[in-house]
């Protein structure tokens, strides 16, 4: 079977390194790719938004199944595009059809979506220029603090939480007015500011069955104590102490069953990752947001805790026959400690060396930002490194990573010394 992978993160690496220990005749293709993706798996020039060039090399590489790793492909429509057309009617695609990508490309639609099947998230009004004082009006009404989303996607920056009521009526209006995210911000949701611990949930769903992934707990802010800027992600735990099987269960039960009955019931064509951002509120799981793919760096802490050959999992999901699988986690502890390029999330220089990737004993490296050039690794993104170890406990864990990471150096290696602190 050839499976092509889009998306060159270390989620990518790492959807390739389960699929490369399957016990199936597997080649795996990817495009673009970082030095550890490279390693693993057949590495193709292409430009993703030219559908053409994509359909060719389908067809040229007898490609029988595509896993989308990011959104915006699947916000693009790219599912539409290889299901709809008939040259490619063998290819299974792993990743909801756009009006599916919507769950994740439009705050609203996601927001509609949840009140119409009963999800709790928080409350929320949702504004454009033409009722901007209305907005304004909202914003005075309400106390703060003020969480201001922009409908559309905004590479994880859409989201501004302010305390001070001038500073948020001034972000509106350059959301707005001044197209603060591009088309993005033609539309702004504000909402009720939710306080609580944050989890991230995984769900595959085969457009008829489900399948719940380990949970998993990720670290956003750049700087240690969870300060500073939002990132892609500095760090990812699983599984996640705090979550009891009350909780569980609530969430299952409130959150996945009505999201599940909601898809069938608009009859959207989903097969694939349904990511479910939550947010724990003295007990009660609410919704801060869907994703339509996995996490990043969640899935590097995911998918080595599934016992189960990757393989069987994307086949099953593929067939419609997720219910013939028995899932089975390892109960050990994942932890990921992501190494970034010094400035990220801001301006960051690349093309350092990368050394001491030989000498990491017990940890798996998943890249990210990094390039293969004349022998050498070098860094080629604000996230650079994953640095995944196991252990009977996080702490065990987080020793091994930490260790490896000493071994490890480029110049600015910037990361967090306090992944999984608060659990
Ligand atoms: P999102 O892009 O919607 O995931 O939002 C980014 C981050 O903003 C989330 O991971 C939360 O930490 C925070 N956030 C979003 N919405 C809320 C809310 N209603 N209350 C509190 N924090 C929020
Ligand atoms: N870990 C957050 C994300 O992938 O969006």
């Amino acid at each position: 079977m050839n499976i092509f992978i889009i998306g060159n993160g270390a989620r990518e690496h790492s959807f390739a390194y389960a699929i490369a220990k399957s016990n199936h005749d597997v080649r795996i293709f990817s495009c673009n790719s970082n030095a550890g993706l490279s390693t693993i798996s057949t590495n193709l020039t292409l430009d993703i938004s030219d559908f053409n060039a994509l359909k060719k090399l389908i067809i040229d590489k007898s490609i029988d199944m595509v896993l989308v790793g990011p959104e915006s492909p699947l916000i693009d429509g790219i599912t539409d595009l290889i299901l709809n057309d008939q040259s490619l009617s063998n290819v299974k695609v792993i990743g909801p059809t756009k009006k599916g990508a919507q769950l994740e490309g439009s705050k609203e639609f996601a927001k509609e979506f949840m009140n119409k099947y009963k999800i709790p998230t928080a409350s929320y009004r949702s504004f454009d220029a033409s009722n901007i004082n209305e907005a304004i009006s909202f914003i005075k009404m309400n106390n703060p603090p003020y969480v201001l989303k922009a409908d559309g996607p905004a590479a994880g920056k859409g989201v501004i939480i302010v305390d001070n009521e001038d500073e948020a009526i001034k972000n509106l209006e350059d959301m707005l007015l001044k197209s603060k995210f591009g088309k993005s911000s033609e539309k702004v949701v504000i909402e009720e500011f939710l306080d609580g611990i944050e989890m991230s949930c995984f769900v595959l769903f085969d457009g008829k069955n489900y399948k719940i992934l380990p949970y998993a707990k990720d670290y956003k802010k750049i700087h240690e104590g969870d300060k500073g800027l939002n990132t892609g992600g500095m760090g990812s735990v699983s599984p996640v102490s705090f979550l009891d099987s009350k909780l569980k269960n609530r969430i299952k039960t409130e959150v996945i069953e009505p999201t599940i009955y909601g898809l069938l019931n608009e009859e959207i064509n989903y097969v694939g990752f349904i990511f479910i951002g939550l947010i724990n509120v003295n007990g009660q799981p609410k919704v801060i947001e869907y994703n339509v793919r996995m996490g990043d760096p969640e899935t590097q802490v995911v998918l080595p805790r599934i016992k189960n050959d990757f393989v069987d999992i994307l086949t099953a999901c593929c067939n419609q026959t997720l219910d013939k699988i028995n899932l089975e986690f390892d109960s050990q502890y994942l932890v990921n400690v992501v190494l970034a390029s010094k400035g990220y999330p801001e301006s960051y220089q690349k093309g350092y060396e990368i050394t001491g990737l030989g000498d990491v004993r017990d940890s798996i490296v998943f890249h990210a930002g990094t390039v293969l050039e004349n022998d050498k690794v070098l860094s080629n993104g604000g996230r650079v490194l994953s640095i995944v170890s196991k252990g009977k406990t996080m702490d065990e864990a987080l020793n091994k990573s930490y260790e490896n990471i000493d071994k490890i150096n480029f110049s600015g290696k910037t990361y967090r010394r306090d992944i999984g602190f608060d659990l």
